[in-house]
């Protein structure tokens, strides 16, 4: 008999598996440019040159211990590599011991609520949010407490504010953001940092950044580092190096932290305990001699601009997002989440519906697919509309 909260997750769980499982039906049936699969976050640009030629260069060297156990916080050399740089961007004097490597973004997660949360404290998120956080957060017997954005889905602290009781130990944002790609401002991190340090208790803020390079129209992403005092970020090079099954990552202790010290040897302990021991040895050599290439960028944006163009021209409604690998458009009007998806299915359209974010009303649509894929679904986005008798702003 398994355990009565993995009964629970397995319920969750099937819905996406589902779809996985349908997109897969259909492109067996009508042939992958025929499926217009925008249901899943899986990044499918090749990772940079840089990466290839430093695992071949690596796999030909002879390092000694190369494969053995290692610190838990991982190697120093590739700490102090990725602390420069963090130092570089934010202009704070950051040191090595301030990372620990992790097993991707989901580690680094996991790894910080195990060393922040007693059991019952409570994890603010921002709708709408990756929905693993509610697995991430219940595995340390967290809970998890909501708090909704505005229209464009930008937070405001005032509302975060109405959210913290003497239960809050910490906060999750994530920007750009999954799934609605908006940016953080300056303003808004100002402004909450000003909230949380007038609580009567710290309130750490856990920064989820897996999108952070992936930022369209020559936009910079704000550095939480220099705004917030008392935070903590997980990293991963799952998008910005096209990684996601390599699992590499880092949790960063920001040096204005208060609870610095503890922190980050909590972290370190947390990864041994958890699991992961250590970071992939091979990858954080990989890493750090790659450590300021990316994806192309551009080649997101031109697919960004495709899809939003195919969404809006059709006559349905969307922000524009400004980083991250989605569109979040507004469901029609008149319709449930379930109803718009079934008739996007009709059309052979798949998308993930807002309740799977917190925020029913809107869909997910991912652009990580290929041009071509894009291309051909602008017909289906205009027939969509057709059936619904919403009007086109453009032509086919
Ligand atoms: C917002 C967000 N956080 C964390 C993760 C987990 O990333 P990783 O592959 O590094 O574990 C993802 C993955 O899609 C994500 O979208």
């Amino acid at each position: 008999m398994i355990a009565n909260n993995m009964v629970k997750a397995l319920q969750g769980g099937s819905k996406i598996r589902k779809m996985f499982e349908e997109g897969n039906r259909l492109k067996s049936i009508y042939g992958v440019d025929n499926v217009y699969d925008f249901s899943i976050g899986n990044p499918d640009l090749e990772p940079p040159v840089e990466v290839k030629k430093a695992l071949i260069d690596i796999a030909n060297e002879d390092i000694p211990g190369m494969h053995g156990y290692m610190s838990n916080s991982g190697y120093e050399s590739t700490r102090a590599a990725i602390a420069k740089k963090r130092s570089e961007e934010s202009g704070l004097q950051i040191d090595a011991s301030a990372v620990c490597m992790t097993v991707g973004a989901a580690a680094a997660m996991n790894d910080v609520l195990h060393s922040l949360l007693d059991p019952e404290d409570e994890v603010i998120v921002l709708a709408p949010y990756f929905m693993e956080y509610n697995g991430y957060i219940a595995n340390h017997n967290g809970k998890v407490v909501i708090c909704d954005t505005d229209e464009k889905f930008v937070p405001h602290a005032e509302d975060i504010k109405a959210k913290i009781t003497s239960r809050t130990k910490a906060i999750i944002i994530n920007s750009p953001n999954n799934p609605s790609g908006v940016v953080y401002s300056e303003q808004f991190l100002t402004e909450l940092n000003d909230v949380l340090k007038a609580a009567d208790h710290t309130i750490q803020v856990i920064s989820d950044e897996p999108y952070i390079d992936l930022v369209y129209d020559g936009l910079t992403v704000p550095s939480a580092l220099k705004f917030i005092d008392n935070l903590v970020i997980c990293f991963s090079w799952s998008k910005s190096l096209s990684l996601p099954g390599e699992r590499i990552g880092y949790t960063l202790v920001s040096p204005k932290n208060e609870d610095y010290n503890d922190l980050t040897a909590a972290i370190a302990i947390s990864n041994r305990t958890l699991g992961s021991v250590n970071a992939p040895a091979i990858w954080q050599r990989v890493i750090e001699r790659s450590l300021y290439a990316k994806v192309d960028v551009s080649n997101y944006e031109n697919r960004r601009n495709q899809l939003y163009s195919n969404i809006v021209d059709a006559g349905f409604d969307a922000v524009k997002p400004q980083g991250a690998l989605y569109i979040f458009m507004n469901t029609p009007q008149g319709l449930t989440d379930d109803e718009f998806a079934d008739i996007c299915h009709e059309e052979n359209l798949l998308i993930v519906g807002g309740a799977a974010f917190a925020k029913p009303g809107y869909a997910r649509l991912a652009f990580c697919v290929s041009e071509k894929t894009i291309q051909n679904s602008r017909k289906a986005f205009f027939a969509i509309a057709d059936k619904l008798g919403i009007p086109h702003r453009s032509e086919l």
